[in-house]
């Protein structure tokens, strides 16, 4: 048996929670589904007529909104209207990860979750099942059962109307950057919980455009933790990889042939072992953070070790490309200057959490270079808020190097000494190497950290080329 339902909720209106929705809207227009957030500018833009000027980028969504938007998907500020409402809400908030006091720098912080809780205690009506949406660590749903039990009972003390609420854990796994597809043709859709009239509930609604074989069920512990470990297994792939590219560099191997190689063997299989710069985005370094803690805090040291160094090495992965550029352009970078070729996490997305290049390029400032930085979908307000001063604010008598943003490839290099690529998007594919042999500054470099560029052509060109994990250009 299933509950009906007409109405729903979604609080936090970001990469998560905008996409999921608008596909579920796509796909079930018997539906009001409204997403509510409390950042007022942020509903804005996904309410801008203006289709470019959605707060998020991501390929196929301006599609899907301009189907979906204020015909049965609804953008607001109101949340005390639309949780009264709903059937079922979704809590899609941010987790980061705790910067003080206990846990610092390792659990997450719940405190968005904790106050969605309480908002849900304070304006719910009736019955509703809650699902989680956002990563979470293990047993989070019970620290959203404890609270809204005690607004239950306490409007039974006041003899109010008893609410009644259910609690499904149902992650997202979903990718930036292909979110619009996963959503619609994901690999599996997990639902957690004990209450087994929700959990049809909420797998009816899925029904409407997954087989049911790709649902699966299971307890809400296994559910939230599931989350936590495909995650830290995909990070574990890139650093896996990551730590062969010296190795490669240094015996004349190539990275790409031995992934290759071993991805074709079906027990490995071929996703997932793309070396780079490191992995970036919101999710992994958080996710495998949290497990570290939980880890930890059940006493299993060489566990939570263990998970710890895929961190560590994707950190050392970061440092050892500063190192490589400064050692290849005559030990020294200063005053020199430098195109940065991407600063979103990945290709696809505007997003620029944990983002490689901020590291990256926070390490070639502090030796004293001038980075001029393009991205086809980052703009300079959001790098200012990672990089801070640039070159327009820089106090002169500073040695520390500066930046600027550019709004094309060719402003970025031109009087460059190299071209440091850092972010997968298909344009840096077929660099006109003619065109900028003729304005950088010779001996003039290419850094290829994500195996995109076209060597041939740039050692065409008089190019020298150092390329991540290729050990014939070094
Ligand atoms: C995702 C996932 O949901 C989460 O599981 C993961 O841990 C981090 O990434 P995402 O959608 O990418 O979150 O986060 P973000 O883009 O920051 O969106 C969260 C939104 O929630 C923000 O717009 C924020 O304003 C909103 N929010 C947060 C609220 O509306 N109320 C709150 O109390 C807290
Ligand atoms: C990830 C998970 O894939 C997704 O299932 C989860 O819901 C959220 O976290 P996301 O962070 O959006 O998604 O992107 P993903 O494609 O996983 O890439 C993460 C980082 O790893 C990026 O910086 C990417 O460039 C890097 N990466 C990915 C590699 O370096 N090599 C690869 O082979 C794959």
């Amino acid at each position: 048996m299933e509950k009906k339902i007409r109405k729903i909720c979604c609080i936090g209106a970001g990469y998560v929670g905008g996409p999921s929705m608008a596909v579920i809207a796509d796909r079930c227009p018997y539906l009001d589904i409204n997403v509510i957030d409390k950042n007022i500018e942020r509903i804005a833009k996904w309410n801008s007529t203006n289709l470019e000027e959605l707060p998020i980028y991501e390929p196929g969504l301006k599609e899907v909104i301009k189907r979906v938007r204020n015909r049965n998907l609804f953008f607001s500020n109101d949340l005390e209207k639309n949780i009264a409402e709903a059937d079922m809400i979704f809590i899609s908030v941010n987790t980061p990860t705790k910067s003080r006091g206990i846990g610092a720098g390792q659990a997450s912080d719940l405190k968005w979750i904790e106050s969605c809780a309480r908002l849900i205690g304070e304006h719910s009506i009736g019955s509703s099942i809650i699902v989680e949406k956002s990563t979470i660590p293990v047993k989070t749903a019970q620290t959203i059962k404890s609270i809204l039990d005690s607004y239950s009972f306490k409007k039974t003390l006041d003899n109010e109307k008893i609410k009644s609420f259910s609690i499904l854990s149902n992650p997202e796994f979903l990718a930036e950057g292909t979110a619009i597809s996963d959503l619609e043709n994901p690999d599996r859709v997990l639902i957690g919980g004990e209450d087994e009239m929700a959990i049809n509930t909420l797998k009816e609604i899925y029904l409407n455009w997954i087989k049911g074989s790709k649902i699966i069920t299971t307890d809400l512990w296994s559910s939230e933790l599931s989350k936590l470990i495909a995650n830290a297994f995909l990070a574990q792939r890139i650093s896996s990889i990551n730590s062969i590219t010296p190795l490669c560099e240094l015996t004349g191997a190539n990275i790409n042939d031995v992934a290759i190689a071993i991805g074709m063997d079906s027990r490995i299989g071929k996703y997932f072992l793309n070396s780079g710069p490191g992995f970036g985005g919101s999710c992994f370094k958080k996710d495998i953070l949290n497990l570290v803690y939980i880890c930890n805090h059940y006493g299993l040291i060489e566990v939570a070790d263990y998970w710890e160094k895929v961190i560590d090495i994707n950190n050392w992965q970061q440092k050892r490309l500063t190192r490589i550029i400064v050692e290849k352009l005559f030990g020294t970078i200063s005053e020199k200057k430098l195109a940065i070729l991407g600063f979103a996490f990945k290709a696809n997305t505007n997003d620029i959490r944990e983002s490689p290049a901020i590291r990256i390029c926070k390490d070639l400032l502090e030796e004293g270079c001038y980075l001029n930085i393009f991205d086809p979908k980052v703009n300079e307000l959001q790098i200012k808020e990672e990089l801070g001063v640039n070159d327009k604010d820089r106090l002169p008598e500073t040695n520390r190097g500066s930046w600027v943003f550019t709004s094309s490839i060719t402003q970025a290099v031109n009087g460059a000494d190299a071209i440091v690529v850092l972010t997968d998007w298909s344009e840096f594919n077929n660099l006109n190497f003619e065109n900028f042999s003729k304005i950088m500054r010779s001996p003039s470099w290419v850094f290829d950290t994500r195996n995109v560029v076209n060597v041939k052509a740039a050692k065409l060109y008089g190019f020298k080329v150092w390329k991540l994990g290729d050990g014939s250009t070094n």
